[in-house]
């Protein structure tokens, strides 16, 4: 393991330019497709300030009697906030307000910072699909297996978006510590081990190593999907549990037995036999519109496929669907952020609830259409009772995504997100490579975080930062 992959799955050098360009042309750039030149502006969330952002306090109170069936409910209330329709369409359909979001390529640009201020219709790559850079520095072979190409795996495609309060923070530039004289950029590397630096000179102790707070209303993203065919069916794995796949010990979806056959003509019913992960199953025939899919076209596809280096069987081709089977959520609403994340289960519950469910979903005019399909998990806490190190690890995992990390069965988001932090070292294993015996990160831990700047739960800084 020798720390995260420096590979960009999307060229900043391309980024800068194409942006940089749109700027100073002062407007839009044509890019020769409509596809790619749309003005599409981020949208906040559409919940009521009573709503969103809910007051720490309260959610800390739930948090501490181990709420979870209020603290599900929350979860569901962002879920309907970032699902509900925007004002603006694309293609000549309508954007949920999450897709409006700026991706973290486009947030990480050094154009943001003139973006935010003057609030210009900007060229836009909507959803810069590219493989999931975590399946990139995953310690497995199976990982690196994936990254060299060899695996259907390789066709999963992910992306991350910010909302526009967790994008405006990192186009400004921050005092660090608050009232030190000494402001910093976060998007900058070279600002970033300024701050670091300092620290040590400051001999500051290792629980105040830190970036100052994003803003409660800030919310971050990873998108997960898979490709559906234009014409005929095509397979869907479809989570049942770790016992239902050829690696119980790491189930990653193409290990998966059950799938389901997607109809893209929405019109087909029954079961029909299918290959499924390389099985020939009979298999449960679902509509396209029982998930949220995108339509590519040529000029997506062709984008999509230089920036991302996809050839071959992973290319994207024109004409295909790509449905969402996953979405992480996290929002700055307590100190540790809350988590939660949602996968298609095509409305049911997995067996034994197991790493979660359906319940406690609002009723269909909050969610609606084929986002009432998805399953969710929380873990708004590393363990229970939340602040007893000795604590019961509370577990919740995404079955797309960290079923391809070592031990991801066992795994926490706030807890592996709570070791963000720069620089890493190839000494120092950047997350936990075991949440065995429970996963509580003591934020002052000066064996992970001494010496080192902690970016606020966000990987996406160490990640991203230039
Ligand atoms: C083993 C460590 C690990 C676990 C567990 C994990 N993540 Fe992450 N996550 C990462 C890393 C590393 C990145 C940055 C690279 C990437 O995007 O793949 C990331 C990126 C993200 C992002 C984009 C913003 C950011 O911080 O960069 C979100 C949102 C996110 N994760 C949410 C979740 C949620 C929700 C869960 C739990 C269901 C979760 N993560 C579990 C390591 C982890």
């Amino acid at each position: 393991m020798t720390g995260i992959a420096k590979t960009r799955p999307f060229s900043k050098v391309l980024y800068a330019l194409v942006l940089i360009g749109g700027v100073a042309s002062g407007g839009p750039i044509e890019f020769g497709a409509p596809a790619l030149a749309q003005n599409i502006k981020p949208e906040p969330m559409p919940l009521p300030p009573s709503e969103f952002p809910t007051p720490s306090a309260d959610l800390e109170a739930l948090i501490a009697r181990n709420d979870a069936v209020a603290l599900r409910k929350h979860s569901w209330l962002l879920w309907s906030g970032l699902t509900a329709d925007s004002s603006q369409s694309f293609n000549g359909r309508v954007l949920p307000v999450w897709e409006t979001w700026l991706s973290e390529e486009e947030a990480f640009s050094p154009v943001n910072q003139l973006v935010a201020a003057a609030a210009a219709p900007r060229p836009r790559i909507l959803r810069p699909f590219a493989p999931p850079r975590q399946f990139q520095h995953g310690a497995s072979t199976l990982a690196r297996a994936l990254a060299a190409g060899t695996s259907p795996r390789q066709r999963l495609l992910a992306f991350v978006k910010m909302s526009p309060e967790a994008a405006s923070f990192l186009a400004a530039s921050h005092e660090t510590p608050a009232k030190s004289g000494q402001s910093y950029s976060y998007v900058s590397a070279s600002d970033l081990a300024q701050l670091n630096a300092a620290f040590d000179q400051h001999n500051t102790a290792v629980k105040d190593r830190k970036i100052i707070d994003f803003p409660a209303a800030g919310t971050d993203l990873k998108m997960v999907f898979l490709p559906v065919k234009p014409t005929g069916l095509s397979a869907i794995p479809i989570w049942n549990g770790a016992a239902d796949s050829s690696d119980p010990a790491q189930p990653t979806p193409d290990s998966w037995k059950t799938c389901v056959a997607v109809d893209p003509t929405n019109s087909q019913t029954g079961t029909a036999a299918i290959s499924c992960n390389g099985r020939q199953v009979q298999a449960e025939i679902v509509p396209l519109n029982a998930f949220y899919s995108v339509q590519i076209d040529a000029a997506e596809a062709a984008t999509i496929n230089s920036l991302s280096k996809l050839a071959g069987a992973a290319a994207v081709q024109a004409g295909e669907f790509q449905v969402l089977v996953a979405m992480h959520v996290t929002t700055k609403e307590i100190a540790n952020w809350t988590w939660a994340t949602f996968w298609w289960q095509n409305g049911r519950n997995p067996p034994n609830d197991f790493p979660g469910s359906v319940a406690d979903m609002p009723d269909a005019s909050k969610v609606k259409g084929p986002w009432r399909n998805y399953a969710m998990c929380i873990s708004d806490s590393m363990v229970v009772p939340a602040t007893d190190p000795k604590g019961k690890p509370v577990v919740c995992f995404n079955p797309y995504l960290e079923t391809n990390q070592t031990d991801g069965l066992n795994s926490n988001c706030m807890s592996c997100h709570a070791m963000a932090r720069l620089p890493l070292t190839a000494a120092a294993s950047p997350y936990p490579q075991t949440y065995l015996p429970n996963g509580f990160v003591d934020l002052a831990d000066p064996n992970i975080f001494g010496g080192a700047t902690k970016t606020d739960f966000v990987w996406a800084i160490p990640q991203s930062a230039h």
